[in-house]
């Protein structure tokens, strides 16, 4: 989705909005645009097709000059991508300028009646039609530029992050959200915004995260040369607002005021930084040891032989009463969500239902105040899977979210929940998040399981200690990146994939064709290996590479024989094995192996190969690995 900026404050804010631009990119790069106010108190808008340079590159040579401004990257959903469709938006008189992230569902019927109004549009945005909405309320109700932007928004339907700007009152700066993540920064005499964190981190750790339908209003006087603001005559229904006392007040679009609470970020710089790889994927990809002994510091202690998870611990009654446990997610974090059901239905005896949140949010789902529905999300901020869990909470569930961004809407809406603690995830392609993920729902399946007493204390403790291993042995197949590197080379001509698993490994290699697809744009689909006799067979032949998670555990020697069932074909095959195996290494094209571990803990090691073969397939073609075509890392609107 798209990635929003803002600043004002006493610096240029140029050089600030396009950084800050350049850290939420990962968000949309189909365009990208700045707004600025100069001293001379005129508002320029700058826009270019394409990535953030793009726009440093048309932008070079004009007046960037002025210390309040708003910038805007694009993942297109009305309007094609282009520099007429790139935000921001002028208004009619090019007076205000608007960018935004979401959706305004019913933008015709607002564009129609606007139309009537004489009101004309440049663009096909739904964007343009809600500052032209603004300007024409600030008309016609002689409302000053809050009250305009309040009443605008009571006719909106969708989501939206907004910022607005407006020459008239060139000291003040204006922001909103619903549904779409919007963030405000709190620095010294000056002020950030911003649709994530990333932005912000560089210049305070002081934030404060705006809540659905909240309007905040940045004024710093004296900030323009001419002074010529609008505080002098407040809009006739406006309450007396402590303004001149706090330049920064929050009211909800029904004009009630909120009293902001500032948090502090854990976030660091360096952890945005690509830290010496070429890519950030490859970097998440060879944090993962890291990152997993991050994710269970505190939760699994080993020499304890336990795990304690404290959003279980404060709601045990919960996980142990529920008759069901569903769990709604999407794309990477609906297939952790998998590995979840076989993980919690053998350890805990609960039926567990996974669900894609955009489907189960329309379906009419049955959901029972004794259900417990877990929703994964690294970024927290998926549109679907936010409006799943806020459907069930309706209906009395309870809502556990595991979630990887501190602060994100979902763990907001949540009953309780568990982070990932991996950091910011920079690669649109989630590797790091995914094991996460994983290492978190495992945690959560042991600690019902034990407390049920479904599953024997001898098997608790054997997968407990093997936890504490898996970093290692992550590194260990991380030792094979260069033989991927090398044999991936040999399959860039392929047109498609066939990945296949069994068990807790059926969701991996759903995981491996999903990242192949999105970073190299190779079609890939991971089946149930059982699954290719009714049907996908079909398509065996010498030009279809077959990945096949073989570690040596569970259905092994039914793998075997899918396996050979391929070879038979002339099919090529890259196996997944557990070190030291025989079999498999006999009779397919090339083996990846990973130590042997528990089976349930298997798909933290799989997978690591998968992402590699991807990685690398995808950088021999050329492709843009951390920012794929048409993709965003979080998607904000349905
Ligand atoms: C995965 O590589 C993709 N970026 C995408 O499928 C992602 O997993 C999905 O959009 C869900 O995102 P979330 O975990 O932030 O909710």
């Amino acid at each position: 989705m798209c990635g929003i900026v803002g600043y004002i404050g006493k610096r240029k804010a140029y050089p600030i909005l396009i950084k800050g631009l350049h850290r939420l990119e990962y968000r949309g790069y189909d365009s990208a645009g700045v707004a600025l106010i100069n001293p001379a108190g005129q508002l320029n808008i700058y826009k270019a097709k394409g990535k953030v340079s793009e726009l440093e590159t048309y932008a070079a040579d004009k007046d960037t000059d002025g210390c309040i401004g708003i910038a805007h990257t694009r993942w297109a959903t009305h309007g094609e991508p282009n520099t007429v469709n790139a935000h921001p938006h002028y208004s009619e008189s090019e007076r205000l300028a608007i960018i935004h992230n979401g959706i305004i569902e019913n933008y015709a019927v607002l564009k129609a009646v606007l139309q009537k109004e004489g009101y004309t549009f440049k663009s096909d945005t739904d964007t343009e039609v809600l500052v032209q909405l603004i300007e024409y309320t600030q008309l016609n109700r002689h409302v000053n530029l809050k009250t305009a932007v309040q009443l605008a928004l009571q006719q909106v339907i969708g989501a939206y992050a907004i910022a607005v700007l407006d020459k008239d009152n060139p000291d003040t700066l204006i922001a909103a959200r619903k549904g779409s993540p919007l963030v405000v920064g709190i620095g010294d005499e000056e002020y950030f915004l911003a649709s994530d964190a990333t932005p912000i981190v560089e210049y305070t750790d002081k934030v404060i995260y705006i809540e659905d339908e909240e309007v905040v209003v940045i004024r710093i006087s004296g900030l323009a040369d001419e002074g010529i603001s609008e505080t002098a005559d407040e809009g006739i229904s406006e309450t007396p607002n402590p303004l001149n006392a706090n330049p920064l007040t929050i009211t909800t679009i029904n004009n009630v005021q909120k009293t902001p609470e500032i948090k502090r970020l854990e976030l660091s710089l360096s952890q945005l930084e690509k830290g010496g790889y070429p890519h950030f994927m490859l970097k998440e990809i060879f944090e993962q040891p890291r990152t997993l002994t991050d994710s269970m510091r505190g939760r699994v202690n080993v020499r304890q032989d336990n795990i304690a998870l404290s959003g279980f611990i404060d709601n045990k009654e919960r996980f142990l009463n529920a008759k069901r446990i569903i769990i709604t997610a999407c794309g990477t974090s609906w297939h952790a969500g998998l590995i979840a059901m076989y993980a919690i239905e053998e350890f805990a005896q609960i039926p567990v239902e996974v669900e894609y949140s955009s489907e189960f949010r329309y379906r009419k789902p049955v959901i029972n105040k004794d259900d417990v529905v877990i929703a994964i999300s690294q970024s927290g901020e998926t549109a679907d899977t936010l409006a799943a869990i806020q459907l069930a909470k309706e209906k009395g569930a309870f809502i556990f979210s595991i979630c990887n961004v501190v602060g994100a809407s979902i763990p907001r809406v949540s009953d309780s929940g568990c982070y990932t603690h991996v950091g910011p995830e920079i690669g649109v392609a989630s590797t790091k998040a995914f094991t996460a993920q994983v290492v978190a729902l495992t945690m959560l399946a042991l600690c019902i399981g034990k407390e049920k007493g479904t599953m024997s204390k001898e098997q608790y403790l054997c997968i407990v200690r093997e936890l504490g291993q898996i970093p290692d042995k992550i590194e260990r197949v991380l030792g094979q990146n260069k033989r991927i590197a090398d044999f991936a080379k040999t399959f860039t001509y392929a047109q498609n994939f066939i990945y296949l698993g069994r068990g807790y490994n059926f969701p991996v290699a759903m995981e491996g064709a999903l990242k192949l697809k999105e970073i190299s744009y190779i079609h890939a689909e991971g089946y149930p290996a059982a699954e290719m006799k009714h049907g996908p067979i079909a398509l065996i032949s010498q030009e279809m590479p077959v990945v096949v998670v073989a570690p040596h555990c569970g259905t092994y020697e039914k793998v075997v024989s899918n396996i050979q069932e391929i070879k038979a074909r002339k099919g090529r095959v890259i196996a997944v094995v557990t070190e030291g195996d025989q079999l498999v290494s006999r009779i397919a094209d090339y083996t990846i192996e990973i130590p042997a571990t528990e089976e349930c803990l298997t798909p933290l090691l799989t997978v690591i190969p998968l992402q590699l073969l991807a990685y690398h397939i995808a950088v021999v073609k050329g492709c843009d690995v951390d920012q794929p075509r048409n993709l965003a890392k979080s998607v904000t609107v349905e």
